[in-house]
């Protein structure tokens, strides 16, 4: 919990104002939740995988450059079908825009804290797979419901609280890992994309606060907790196969949710009804190389490379002490 209220505490400061509504629905929920990310057995984790598991860092990188431009594409989905809401929609464009640079953000952070893990025909490859967002977008005739809108802002603000935990968990990894010359383009990159990732749960945040001084606050309550249980079980089997198959019995327990969060069933639901990558949580657990090799472009097409490149994921993480480059 230290961590979301760190968060909180520096979206308020972002803003510069308060938002009673969101904080009473956002900590209420994750209290009742006590979410996976939040845990301090899940920086652990972190740490673990970053220091025992070579071409981990790196593959998240590349990995996230791929998720964030799948991000982006489905937030301007969300653009095109969102009407009469000015605020929401310049705020889901503005969103759209730069999760379509962290795309290549994230391409150069590899360049640069890792120098030839990437190949420069597979780097290519990835480059121009990329999202790109046209100049000249126009509206679809479809248009999504109000509350609907609030449901996808609500996952859309737990997404980017989630990355910005991750961030911190990774960036002083990053950092140190980096050659001594690119330290300083580094750390500047690594602070820019902490400074989007605020503005993201910001704007979220004023929206869900409007809606919730309208509502009059428990409509909201209601609709984030049931959302983060949903986010919870999402985020716990994005985590199944890498405790699985690095974590040994130590991170176990991570895997343990709230009965609620399976709908009370004790199950978990069917493949075909989970998140996938694509979907609008946006930022994912980084998958696990299979080995330490550097991607070759002459085997991208083994499901062994296909999962290092192709799998869906970014950074996700809590606030620790300061991380040297934050
Ligand atoms: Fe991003
Ligand atoms: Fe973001």
């Amino acid at each position: 919990m230290k961590g979301i209220k760190n968060a909180i505490a520096a979206v308020k400061e972002y803003l510069n104002e308060d938002f009673p509504f969101y904080s009473d629905a956002l900590l209420s929920a994750f209290v009742r939740v006590n979410p996976v990310f939040t845990r301090p057995k899940y920086a652990d984790f972190f740490w673990h995988c970053g220091s025992t598991i070579p071409g981990w860092l790196p593959n998240i990188l590349v990995e996230s450059a791929i998720a964030e431009s799948i991000g982006s594409k489905t937030l301007l989905t969300y653009w095109k079908i969102v009407k009469d809401n000015e605020q929401a929609e310049n705020g889901l464009l503005r969103h759209a825009r730069d999760e379509a640079a962290h795309a290549h953000v994230f391409l150069r952070l590899v360049d640069l804290a890792f120098p030839d893990f990437v190949p420069f025909e597979k780097r290519h490859e990835i480059d121009s797979s990329l999202h790109k967002i046209p100049g000249n977008i126009e509206k679809e005739e479809r248009r999504l419901p109000e509350m609907m809108l609030i449901n996808y802002l609500t996952r859309i603000n737990m997404a980017e609280l989630r990355t910005l935990i991750n961030l911190h968990l990774l960036a002083p990894m990053f950092y140190v890992l980096t050659p001594d010359e690119n330290k300083e383009a580094v750390s500047r990159l690594l602070n820019s994309l902490q400074r989007d990732e605020l503005h993201h749960i910001a704007y979220t945040a004023e929206l869900l606060e409007i809606f919730g001084r309208d509502s009059g606050g428990s409509l909201l309550n209601v609709i984030y907790k049931e959302n983060l249980y949903k986010f919870e079980l999402y985020s716990t089997q994005g985590l199944e196969e890498a405790i699985r198959a690095h974590g040994g019995n130590e991170f176990f327990d991570l895997l343990q949710v709230d009965e609620l969060c399976r709908g009370g069933d004790g199950n978990r639901p069917p493949a075909e009804q989970r998140s996938s990558p694509g979907s609008s949580w946006s930022i994912y657990w980084p998958s696990i190389p299979v080995d330490s090799r550097p991607l070759r472009p002459d085997v991208s097409n083994s499901p062994e490379d296909q999962s290092r490149v192709s799998g869906s994921d970014s950074i996700t993480p809590t606030h620790r002490a300061t991380p040297a480059p934050l």
